[in-house]
C-alpha cells in the first residue's frame, strides 16, 4: 500500500502542469511539508510521518480534502488554515486576505518609525498610539507589536466582522510575544468614520487598504486570487477610487498627532496619483517607496 509520502510524490508528478499554473514555483518538498503540518500539526524529521502512514489509513479524508482543494487551485494557506508572515504563522480563512511578503516592508518601516519616536519622546511617560485601518488577519499590527520592546496603545479596525474574528484569534495566540503592557483593541468600522465622534489621535497610522481598481486592474489579478480572496479586501470601484482615498486621507490627516506618520501600501499604478492627492492636504511630506522588485508600493506621509 502506498505511503502518504509516495502518494504526494505521485500526485505532484501527475499534476505538475496544473499545479504550476496554480502554484507557480511549488516544489514537491513544500507540498509534502504543508501536507504533513496540515495532517499532524507539526513537521517531522525528513517527513518521517508521511513515509510511515499508508494513504488509505487514518488521515485519508483529511488528505483527500487537501488534494481535492489543490486540484481546484485553492491557495495553500486557505487549505492549511495558516500563513507565514514576517516572523510568525497566522491563522487565515477565506474571510481574510492572505498576508503578502511585501507588506513585511511596511512592518519594518513602521517599527523603525516607532523606535525613533519612542527615543525622541523618552521623557514622556505616555504610550505611543497606533492605528491600523483594515487589519484583516491582524498579521500586520501583530507583527509590528511583537517587534517592540516597549508598550504602545493600539487600535485595529476592519469593515468586516468576520475578518476581526480571525484577527482576535491571532491576537490570542501571539499575545505572549507582545509587551505585557501593550493595549490592543479591535473595532468594526469603515475607514475612520468612528472618529467623527471619538476624536482619537495617533502617532502612527498604518494601512494596507483595498487598492485594486475593479475594472481597470482586473486583468492584472491572478484568477485564483479573484476566486478565493475576499473582494472587500481587494477591490474598489474605479469611479469611486479617488473619492474613497480623498475621504480616507482627510480622516488620517485629522487623526495624526503633530510629527505623526502614515504608512500605506498601494498599487504601483495608482500611488503616484494618491501621492498628488495627499500633497493637496498641507502635510510636511509625502514619499513613495519601492518594494524589493523595484515597484512603487508604499506611501509614507509625515504631517
Ligand atoms: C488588503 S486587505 C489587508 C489585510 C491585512 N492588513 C494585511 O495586510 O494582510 C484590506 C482589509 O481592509 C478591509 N477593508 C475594506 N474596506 C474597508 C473600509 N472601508 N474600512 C476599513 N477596512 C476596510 C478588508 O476587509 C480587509 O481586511
Amino acid at each position: 500500500m502506498k505511503s502518504l509520502d509516495q502518494y504526494a510524490s505521485d500526485y505532484f508528478k501527475t499534476n505538475l502542469g496544473v499545479l504550476h499554473s496554480f502554484y507557480p514555483g511549488l516544489r514537491v518538498e513544500v507540498l509534502k511539508r504543508e501536507l504533513e503540518v496540515y495532517l499532524f500539526g507539526v513537521e517531522s524529521h525528513n517527513g518521517k510521518r508521511l513515509k510511515e502512514f499508508p494513504f488509505l489509513q487514518g488521515h485519508h479524508q483529511k488528505a483527500m480534502y487537501f488534494f481535492n482543494s489543490m486540484d481546484k487551485g485553492m491557495p495553500l494557506p486557505y487549505i492549511t488554515g495558516k500563513a507565514f508572515f514576517y516572523k510568525n504563522d497566522f491563522f487565515v480563512n477565506p474571510n481574510v486576505l492572505i498576508p503578502r511578503s511585501e507588506t513585511e516592508i511596511l512592518v519594518e518601516d513602521a517599527v523603525g518609525f516607532l523606535k525613533k519616536m519612542r527615543n525622541e519622546k523618552e521623557s514622556l511617560d505616555k504610550d505611543l498610539k497606533i492605528l491600523e485601518v483594515g487589519t484583516g488577519s491582524g498579521a500586520l499590527i501583530l507583527s509590528l507589536l511583537s517587534d517592540l520592546d516597549f508598550s504602545v496603545d493600539a487600535l485595529a479596525t476592519d469593515i468586516s466582522d468576520k475578518a476581526l474574528e480571525i484577527a482576535k484569534k491571532n491576537y490570542f495566540h501571539c499575545q505572549y510575544g507582545i509587551h505585557a503592557r501593550t493595549k490592543l483593541s479591535f473595532l468594526e468600522a469603515d475607514r475612520l468614520f468612528f472618529n467623527e465622534k471619538e476624536h482619537l489621535t495617533f502617532d502612527l497610522i498604518v494601512s494596507n487598504p483595498p487598492y485594486i481598481k475593479r475594472e481597470e486592474d482586473f486583468g492584472l489579478v491572478h484568477k485564483k486570487v479573484h476566486e478565493y480572496e475576499p473582494h472587500e479586501a481587494l477591490y474598489l470601484k474605479d469611479e469611486e477610487y479617488l473619492a474613497w482615498f480623498d475621504v480616507f486621507f482627510d480622516q488620517v490627516k485629522k487623526a495624526l498627532n503633530p510629527g505623526g506618520v502614515f504608512i500605506m501600501e498601494g498599487h504601483e499604478n495608482h500611488l503616484g496619483s494618491l501621492q498628488t492627492l495627499f500633497l493637496t492636504k498641507n502635510v510636511q511630506k509625502v514619499d513613495l517607496k519601492k518594494d524589493y522588485c523595484d515597484r512603487i508600493r508604499f506611501l509614507i506621509v509625515k504631517v
